[in-house]
């Protein structure tokens, strides 16, 4: 079949967002932080407060640290030594899903089944040891609603996750229950932060200047540290839940993947730019050009491997291509579906980073940009061709000379060594 060359550039045109209409996404995200700070209902952002603030970098002492955020869960048990050291003493990862023989993930899921399992975890991590007390710091990666940094109450599930069960409620509570389950009665959850929260605490404690962490993987999401300027309040992160933003304009994919998602209207933002959804907007891209009712089952995977290929062949992209549509495109074919692929990745990286500029025009003011760092962790950030290159082009495009006052770092040890500080902090 041939691809019809129009049509392609027409869908790579609507992936496409121009600089004037970039810097208005940066000035509406900056207006919904200070409306989602006052409490204003018309922001789309949540602003989650967390009751915790940086670190002194003094922070010492063995605790355990829990990872619970996407399909993965990892406990570790974690030395920190001060001065940014720190030594993983244990980890144990598994997954929530293992196909046809368990499932922890989806609406058929119950959260007793899902916490006792990750009671097993935290029981392989201290060695089944229900003896030497022990503070654990719990990295939980969807939104939750806190009044103290131990209770957060989980708002609504993210990321496609359905257990039934742990929406609305507590979840140190749900977690110390199966842990008193297995007669784990000396493991204490004390701290419970987002992942991006989790970045921001591990980056600062290894840097200074650095009041910005993010998510940048499976989901979508920026913190940031309010210094609440002119008030009583104390500086503290914010988990701004940036996912949610939803003052950008959709392409019709973006529309059609919202409608067919689990929470229809809510995380706009993540769904155009998270690794979890980025090869499904490839697909139904893909679909609609080629005029084809089958769902194809891209993956951000995918479209990094169809990007990457340079051969001038494109066998390997044509490959790919041809797994998932049962068609097999000449190589001027697949440089076109190339370009398509790495106009999904592209508008992905410059809306995160005019995300990061409205952070930054909502922390100066007026001001000059200081120097400072960016801590972000995460899959597409650290593996998807060109995200970090248009991060850093999109930066020179809406900041000018100012840029260069920004530093990317990327930070993966965030949610063990976060949840650690918090639960040394707390
Ligand atoms: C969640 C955030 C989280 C982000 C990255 C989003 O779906 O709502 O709480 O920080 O994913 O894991």
């Amino acid at each position: 079949m041939a691809i019809d060359k129009e049509k392609c550039a027409e869908i790579i045109e609507a992936f496409d967002v121009r600089q004037d209409a970039l810097r208005k996404i940066a000035e509406d995200f900056q207006a919904d932080m200070r409306k989602g700070l006052a409490g204003d209902p018309a922001s789309s952002m949540r602003m989650l407060k967390s009751y915790v603030g940086l670190p002194t970098g003094k922070e010492t002492g063995e605790f355990l640290a829990l990872d619970f955020g996407g399909t993965n869960v990892r406990a570790l048990r974690i030395l920190l030594k001060g001065g940014g050291d720190y030594e993983v003493l244990k980890k144990v990862t598994k997954p929530l899903v293992f196909e046809g023989v368990y499932d922890f993930v989806s609406a058929a899921s119950e959260a007793k089944d899902q916490f006792d399992f990750i009671a097993g975890l935290i029981d392989e991590v201290i060695e089944e040891n229900h003896e030497t007390p022990y503070l654990l710091g719990h990295t939980f990666s969807f939104p939750s609603a806190q009044t103290n940094l131990y209770d957060a109450r989980l708002i609504t599930w993210t990321k496609e996750f359905a257990t039934k069960g742990v929406e609305g409620e507590i979840v140190n509570d749900l977690l110390k229950a199966a842990l008193d389950r297995i007669g784990a009665l000396n493991v204490r959850p004390v701290a419970v932060i987002n992942d991006t929260v989790a970045t921001l605490l591990a980056a600062a404690y290894k840097t200074p200047d650095t009041y910005i962490g993010s998510i940048y993987a499976t989901g979508q999401n920026t913190c940031y540290l309010e210094p609440f300027t002119g008030t009583s309040e104390r500086a503290m992160i914010i988990n701004m839940e940036s996912g949610g933003f939803s003052k950008i304009m959709p392409s019709k994919y973006d529309e059609i993947l919202d409608a067919a998602s689990e929470k229809a209207g809510e995380q706009r933002m993540e769904k155009m730019v998270a690794g979890r959804y980025m090869g499904v907007l490839y697909s139904l891209a893909l679909a609609d050009l080629l005029g084809s009712d089958s769902a194809y089952n891209f993956t951000s995977i995918d479209l990094s491997a169809i990007v990457e290929d340079a051969y001038l062949d494109r066998h390997l992209a044509a490959e790919i291509l041809e797994r998932e549509t049962g068609e097999r495109f000449s190589q001027p074919e697949c440089v076109l579906l190339q370009q398509l692929a790495a106009a999904i990745i592209v508008r992905s990286a410059r809306l995160v980073a005019a995300s990061y500029v409205g952070i930054l025009l909502h922390l100066t003011g007026n001001g000059e940009i200081t120097e400072q760092t960016i801590a972000i962790d995460g899959s597409v950030y650290e593996k998807m061709p060109l995200v970090k290159e248009e991060l850093r082009n999109t930066f020179d495009e809406l900041l000018g000379a100012d840029a260069a006052s920004i530093r990317i770092v990327l930070e993966n040890d965030g949610s063990g060594l976060g949840a650690s500080i918090a639960a040394c902090i707390a």
